[in-house]
């Protein structure tokens, strides 16, 4: 559903109107597109506490963000706080950020790189967790579309990929996020081990929505992608898949040979799995019905545990290969009327975490993380009733809801061969929401 909202305050006279009136003034994001895939404006390098031997962030200039003459608006700023290893030096971060951050472009981007915080140095620990508060508060003051995120980056972190991410307009309506990189994962996929050198990938309620934005994007990355949805959705899942040159896979994921009907339609093994079939049936608690229950912890849980399990005991997943479940801001920060679906997300959490450090995952080279979408603009949110939906898209730090595509991004961001050493992770797509902030 078109905000209109925003496309007024994007005008002359909305700007005038909504600026007298004090209302909001959310930024149009810039978002990526080939003829526009980089952010435009140089990228500031700024160091907090000592500078360390090695240099996490890889290269210069940083990835993802071409160079531009020295006088323009800095696109970006990356604050290495890596060094930060005592409560004083945090000062450095002030002092480094304080005189720059007016002057960032709109759509800008502020990227942090911390340590992880050592349980055997407080004083590291103290000062590196004052790093997130520092993060999440600039996310919420810093305005006009722009956001800031806390990479922590443990010893030989590979993060380059993460970079390349966070620095283009692929992570519009991403902010606030902390994010732990490790080093890369022993195997590193090149290409899929299938016959045909394409990775393949399974994108689950692909025939609309969120999914269907990822079945796109990740066949723009080269993909081979297996859309699946129920039967009943056959018609449009087809569509889906002719215009990506995938496959469709009619099938209703809670099917008990779920698993095994997906082995066999993929002969030549999986790189990417993406659990994104999801569904609501709201109540309050004490109104809910058993099946009402039962049904969107199936689908959204259930299954998802089943089939990653089928899925990783056949052999069916590649060595390198990505796993990727959806989960929501309602199972990280709770919602009334919202018991079973939170219920569910925050399984999804639990489940992205544990498996991320079992042996079948990490024995090969296998990552798997969460996105946790906030106020995504879908025919779900289109039918939340208007005064809901609009206090939904305004209560983030971006002033708006946000698009498939952002969730798309997030999860292409995951599926990279080269983000090998991000696992476990949950990342919200959500402009930095109010809700479990
Ligand atoms: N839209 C949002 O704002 C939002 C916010 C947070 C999380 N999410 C999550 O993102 C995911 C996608 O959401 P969406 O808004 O695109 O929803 P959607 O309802 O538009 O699409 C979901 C798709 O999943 C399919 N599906 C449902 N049950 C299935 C089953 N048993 N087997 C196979 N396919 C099945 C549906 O047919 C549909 O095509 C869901 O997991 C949802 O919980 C969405």
């Amino acid at each position: 559903m078109a905000d209109r909202y925003l496309r007024f305050t994007g005008t002359a006279p909305g700007r005038f109107l909504s600026g007298r009136l004090g209302l909001p003034q959310p930024t149009a994001l810039r978002r990526w597109s080939p003829e526009h895939p980089d952010l435009v404006g140089p990228v500031l390098r700024l160091t907090a506490g000592a500078p360390r031997p090695d240099d996490a962030t890889g290269t210069e200039p940083v990835p993802g963000a071409p160079d531009a003459p020295a006088a323009a608006a800095p696109a970006a700023v990356v604050l290495d706080a890596t060094g930060v290893c005592e409560p004083a030096a945090l000062h450095d971060a002030y002092a480094a950020l304080h005189p720059v951050v007016r002057s960032l472009a709109p759509c800008g981007r502020v990227v942090v790189l911390g340590a992880v915080p050592d349980p055997a140095d407080p004083h590291q620990a103290a000062a590196q967790q004052a790093l997130e508060g520092f993060v999440r508060s600039l996310g919420k003051e810093i305005g006009r579309g722009r956001t800031v995120q806390l990479l922590r980056l443990a010893p030989g972190a590979a993060a380059e990929s993460t970079l390349c991410f966070l620095l283009s307009p692929k992570s519009a309506y991403v902010s606030g996020q902390v994010i732990e990189i490790g080093p890369a994962a022993p195997v590193v996929p090149a290409v899929s081990t299938a016959a045909s050198g394409t990775r393949i990938a399974l994108v689950t309620g692909a025939a609309r929505g969120i999914g269907e934005s990822v079945a796109a994007t990740l066949a723009r990355d080269g993909h081979h992608v297996v859309c699946l949805d129920v039967p009943q959705a056959e018609e449009a899942l087809a569509d889906v898949a002719r215009r990506l040159g995938g496959t469709a896979l009619a099938l209703d994921i809670t099917a008990p040979d779920a698993g095994e009907r997906i082995a066999a339609a993929l002969p030549d093994g999986l790189d990417v799995l993406v659990h994104n079939a999801g569904i609501t049936r709201d109540r309050k608690l004490a109104n809910m019905a058993a099946d009402r229950w039962d049904s969107v912890l199936d689908v959204n849980l259930g299954s998802v545990v089943r089939t990653t399990d089928h899925l990783l005991k056949s052999g069916t997943l590649n060595d390198g290969g990505r796993i990727v479940a959806t989960a929501s801001i309602s199972g990280v920060a709770g919602n009334a009327g919202q018991t079973n679906y939170a219920a569910s997300k925050a399984g999804v959490i639990g489940f992205v975490r544990a498996l991320a450090t079992d042996p079948r995952t990490t024995g090969h080279g296998i990552t798997v993380n969460a996105v946790a979408p906030g106020f995504i603009e879908t025919k779900m949110t289109a039918a939340v009733p208007l005064f809901i939906r609009e206090a939904g898209r305004r209560m983030n730090s971006l002033g708006q809801g946000g698009l498939p595509v952002d969730v798309a991004e997030t999860i292409a961001w995951f599926a990279d061969p080269g983000s090998g050493g991000v696992t476990g992770q949950v990342v919200r797509v959500c402009g930095q929401s109010l809700l479990g902030a």
